[in-house]
């Protein structure tokens, strides 16, 4: 009794699986709109009763926003223990326009499940729950000590989840730390995520005039916010691609040489990246290849810009307020509030007489590296052999997950970084999608992952 009949209970359960996830995906659980609440308390006790129903010790922990699932196993004296993190929020499904069928009603085309979370994450988390039913119903155990981490904040950037993860230090240590919240490389070929970017996170308030004003009566006298805001995005970045901000690249880590090369043999073709995103060329900072980019170079984006009459029919306006939300995604070794004070500085030097200019800060988390040379990834290597056929590769992504940072400051682990994802999921758009194949892919290699790690001295 062991790896063999846990392998044979999935192929016995795929079904099963994929019921109950839909069931999951059909629980509207945005953690962004509070009309949703009742929904996200729905999510997280789905998650809650059914790790209690395979067996492990699960408590629901009410927050200020999202309760947190935690759960455990602790059953297997002298191995190690694995702590699994993943989210049941999800992000807002609109526009809703796009959407080819109903984002909270999961639908299967081309053996894709489509719907909100599908990917990002309530699919690739419940892998792991899947493969430890696996164990306790074929064996009655698990190879080694387990402990369940679902949150239910992490796409708002939620500070819940900190406070509790500083709180608990004890309870929540742990020998491995394993994420599926990434993608693969490509299609067929799985990857193993060494390095997420950070993210410092801003809304920017501009004010001029205590009203709206005739923009003929009064215009090239008064100061217009949206001109003033305008020229203070268009500061931020160079016709190099290169932020502007003093200091900006100060602390950033040089990629080295072996990454470079390494980044390099990976199969990339520039033409079908283009072609798929249908844009002519692609655009960024200078002297990088495109994968250096995504991956290991820091980024400005504007995400959002507010103001003004944007109606149908001329209106001859000058405004007197204009917004933005803008981010950077960090590197290592940045430092989000160090980013943060150079970005105020900036601002204030660059915002032009007559206005105005407030910065929020919406968030801040910074980028993380992980090692590869470790007993963990070895034993991830091997699982994903099983799970997917086929050795991963090497990546990093742009994508944020804080609490990679958080592992590592306050448990002192580096995560594993598993994605089962793939790069055209629509994470966060329309039609947001997982692959079947994937789904159970993902819940092999996780259950060899088990196995595969008990055999890892403590
Ligand atoms: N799962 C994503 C992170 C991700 C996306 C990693 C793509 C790798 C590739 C996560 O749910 C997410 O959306 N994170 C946010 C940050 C958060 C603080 C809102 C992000 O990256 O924008
Ligand atoms: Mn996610
Ligand atoms: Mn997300």
């Amino acid at each position: 009794m062991g790896l063999e009949s846990v392998d044979s209970y999935l192929e016995a359960h795929r079904d099963a699986f994929e019921e109950q996830l839909k069931e999951l995906l059909r629980i509207p659980s945005v953690s962004a709109q509070p009309d949703h609440d009742a929904d996200t308390q729905r999510a997280a006790r789905f998650i809650h009763d059914d790790l209690a129903a395979m067996g492990l010790q699960a408590e629901l922990i009410p927050t200020k926003r999202h309760p947190i699932v935690y759960a455990e196993w602790l059953k297997a004296p002298g191995k190690p223990t694995l702590l699994v993190y993943g989210h049941y929020d999800v992000q807002p499904p609109e526009p809703l326009g796009p959407w080819l069928s109903p984002p909270f009603e999961p639908t299967v085309r081309d053996g894709n499940l489509y719907a909100r979370g599908a990917t990002d994450d309530k699919g690739q988390m419940f892998t792991h729950l899947k493969a430890a039913q696996a164990w306790l119903r074929e064996t009655g155990s698990l190879p080694l000590n387990v402990k369940f981490l679902i949150e239910g904040e992490e796409e708002i950037g939620g500070a819940n989840l900190e406070d509790y993860v500083a709180a608990n230090h004890a309870r929540l240590a742990c020998d491995y730390a394993v994420i599926s919240d990434t993608s693969q490389y490509a299609r067929g070929l799985p990857a193993i995520t060494y390095g997420l970017k950070g993210l410092a996170y801003f809304e920017l308030h501009v004010q001029g005039a205590n009203r709206d004003l005739h923009s003929g009566t009064f215009g090239g006298a008064v100061a217009n916010p949206i001109n003033a805001l305008a020229s203070i995005l268009a500061s931020l970045k160079g016709a190099d691609g290169k932020i502007q901000i003093e200091g900006f690249y100060d602390a950033v880590r040089p990629l080295e040489g072996w990454e470079r090369e390494a980044f390099a043999r990976l199969p990339f073709s520039e033409a079908e990246f283009r072609a798929d995103l249908g844009v002519a060329e692609l655009a960024g900072e200078e002297g990088y290849t495109t994968l250096e980019r995504k991956w290991a170079r820091p980024t400005c984006d504007i995400n959002g810009i507010f103001g003004g009459y944007a109606g149908p029919g001329p209106k001859t306006v000058l405004p007197c307020t204009a917004g933005a939300k803008l981010s950077f995604r960090l590197v290592p070794d940045q430092n989000p509030s160090s980013i943060e004070a150079l970005f105020r500085a900036h601002i204030q030097r660059i915002t032009p007489p007559g206005v105005k200019v407030d910065v929020t800060t919406m968030n801040a988390a910074p980028a993380v590296l992980v090692s590869v040379d470790t007993p963990g990834v070895r034993a991830a290597v091997r699982a994903i052999e099983a799970g997917f056929g086929i050795r991963p590769v090497f990546i990093r992504e742009g994508g944020s997950i804080p609490v990679v940072g958080l592992f590592k400051d306050h448990l002192r682990v580096d995560t594993l970084l598993l994605g089962w994802g793939q790069n055209d999921d629509n994470l966060h758009g329309p039609n947001e999608k997982f692959s079947l194949a994937d789904f159970h892919r993902g819940i092999k290699a996780s259950a060899h992952l088990l196995a595969e790690l008990a055999g890892e001295p403590v």
